[in-house]
């Protein structure tokens, strides 16, 4: 909450009428200068922070589900008991308020403290991880939380701690979030934690049989149990002037420095590919009021993904904010201030960004020997062909219980979760992954949720508007609801999404 505003709703501390609040409602009241989120469900009340600790939801706007509260931005899962952030992308607990019912009123009073994690495992255990971005850093935070005792070593070929990434194509980008936003935890926190965090630091090699990992400085390091979760890398552009300084890709802290620099005296961008990255990258430097131009081979923006009519929405939305489309046509050389079409046209350009797509970093998997198809093959409980191997994020691929099929998806909020299983599994507790996937994706200020998961579908049918920015986008086939798309529907995603969970754990 900004200095300047109040909290809103009523005093708590005065009780409010029991009747306010009725069975499976929830409302947002204060107590002092804090919102508070009083909820009543299965019988009991709860009294915990309003707003998510990811990107501040209000989470009165979300869902209650059994004892959990889930937000409706990004559908992160926090339990009313103990406020802990469940399901990823919050990681920080909500704080919990005493709260009692007498004489018809409920009333909610001071914070309680939080139970600090009980040591649990052998000192001796070693988890090495492999990857210091989405998947790499839930599983860290979640084997500490869990009480994890033994040496956690994290291994990163960035040059700077884990980031919140997908902001670096949003806000960070377009110069409406600090710098301060960006990093997962401050640096403190990983020497506090015990987690010897090493960045710009590469493991080459992986030695299953006998768990031992080869880094680029020749050093070698043993593990009892290996997470990894090397991510994906920006397919790049093999054709003349792609290695200019002016030509970007985007995945680390590191690139989006070099695009802001770029971008304090940038007058023209081109964008190639209009991808969700390659988008929301045009929306940012709209923002910084950057001519933009998108250059890319299909008929329309994410048709793929979401569908002609969703697609053509995208297209006009970012038309409205002055992007220009240059759609059906490709890049085929860049000059020192300009970029040549397939076509022959040719675009003024003093920055480039390419935004094409990602490959999965499964080089050290492959040379390990561990089974890959098209991903690193793991189990529900996300171990590899490699005992006491496991894998997460963009690199795995697994068995979904909601598709029926083996997938292997690029969404943040899939790998935070999924790092967050694998620290379950490697603290030997068999823990199956069945979350719903779930992605987001920002143009300025429409966002579009995503559950479920469909590659291929026989019929879409749209519930709502979605040129007024109001609808439920279902995609299915054979009849079956493969994955449903909304936008400002958020409490009928988040239904969705529990209603996907509970059939599979009724199943
Ligand atoms: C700009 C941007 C915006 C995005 N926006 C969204 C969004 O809005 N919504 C969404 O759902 N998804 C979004 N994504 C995708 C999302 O960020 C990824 O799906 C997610 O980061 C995958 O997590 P991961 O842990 O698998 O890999 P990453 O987060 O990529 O982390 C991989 C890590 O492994 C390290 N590494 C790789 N190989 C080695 C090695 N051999 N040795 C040591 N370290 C190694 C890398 O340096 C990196 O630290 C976005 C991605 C980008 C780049
Ligand atoms: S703001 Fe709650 S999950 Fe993002």
């Amino acid at each position: 909450m900004s200095e300047d505003k109040q909290p809103s709703g009523p005093d708590l501390t005065q009780g409010i009428a029991a009747s306010a609040l009725a069975e499976g409602a929830m409302l947002t009241g204060r107590v002092g200068e804090e919102e508070v989120l009083l909820a009543r469900h299965g019988g009991k009340l709860s009294a915990v922070g309003a707003h998510c600790t990811h990107y501040h939801g209000p989470l009165a706007e979300g869902l209650l589900v059994g004892n959990t509260v889930r937000c409706p931005w990004h559908h992160a899962c926090f339990d009313l008991s103990t406020g802990e952030a469940l399901a990823a992308p919050a990681l920080s607990p909500l704080t919990c308020y005493e709260v009692s019912e007498r004489d018809g009123k409920i009333f909610v009073g001071g914070r309680k403290p939080q139970p600090a994690p009980q040591p649990t495992g052998s000192a001796s255990e070693r988890i090495v991880i492999v990857g210091g971005g989405a998947a790499g850093f839930a599983a860290a935070e979640m084997l500490r939380r869990r009480g994890f005792s033994g040496s956690i070593t994290m291994i990163s070929s960035d040059n700077a701690a884990p980031v919140d990434r997908p902001n670096l194509s949003k806000d960070y980008l377009a110069g409406s979030a600090p710098e301060d936003w960006v990093p997962l935890r401050g640096e403190d926190w990983y020497a506090e934690n015990r987690i010897d965090l090493k960045l710009n630091t590469e493991a080459r090699a992986l030695d299953a049989r006998n768990k031992e990992l080869t880094l680029n400085n020749g050093s070698t390091l043993s593990f009892d149990k290996l997470l990894l979760a090397t991510g994906a890398e920006p397919v790049k552009l093999d054709m003349p002037g792609a290695g200019q300084r002016h030509v970007h890709l985007l995945r680390s802290l590191a690139d989006c420095r070099a695009i802001i620099a770029d971008a304090q005296t940038a007058k023209r961008a081109v964008v190639i590919g209009a991808s969700f990255i390659g988008l929301e990258v045009a929306a940012s430097l709209r923002a910084r009021e950057i001519e933009a131009h998108v250059v890319a081979p299909e008929t329309r923006p994410l048709e793929k993904v979401f569908g002609a009519e969703l697609g053509d929405f995208i297209r006009s939305l970012h038309e409205e904010h002055g992007v220009h489309f240059h759609l059906q046509n490709s890049v085929t050389a860049i000059g020192a201030n300009n970029v040549t079409l397939k076509t022959g046209d040719t675009l003024d350009a003093d920055l480039v960004v390419i935004g094409i797509g990602v490959r999965p970093r499964l080089t050290l998997a492959e040379k390990a020997g561990l089974a890959i198809d098209k991903g690193v093959s793991v189990n529900e409980y996300l171990e590899t062909s490699a005992s006491g191997i496991y894998a997460a994020g963009d690199i795995a691929r697994w068995p979904d219980p909601h598709s029926g099929e083996r997938i292997r998806v690029e969404h943040w909020v899939v790998a935070e979760r999924q790092g967050q299983v694998a620290a379950l599994n490697m603290m030997g507790l068999r823990t199956p992954f069945r979350a719903v996937p779930f992605f987001w994706s920002q143009h300025y200020d429409v966002p579009i949720n995503y559950v479920g998961h469909a590659e291929k579908w026989d019929s879409i049918d749209v519930d709502g508007d979605i040129n007024k920015r109001e609808c439920v986008v279902r995609y299915r086939r054979d009849g079956k609801v493969l994955a449903v798309a909304s936008i400002y529907r958020d409490r009928d995603s988040l239904q969705i999404a529990a209603d996907m969970e509970k059939s599979v754990a009724t199943a």
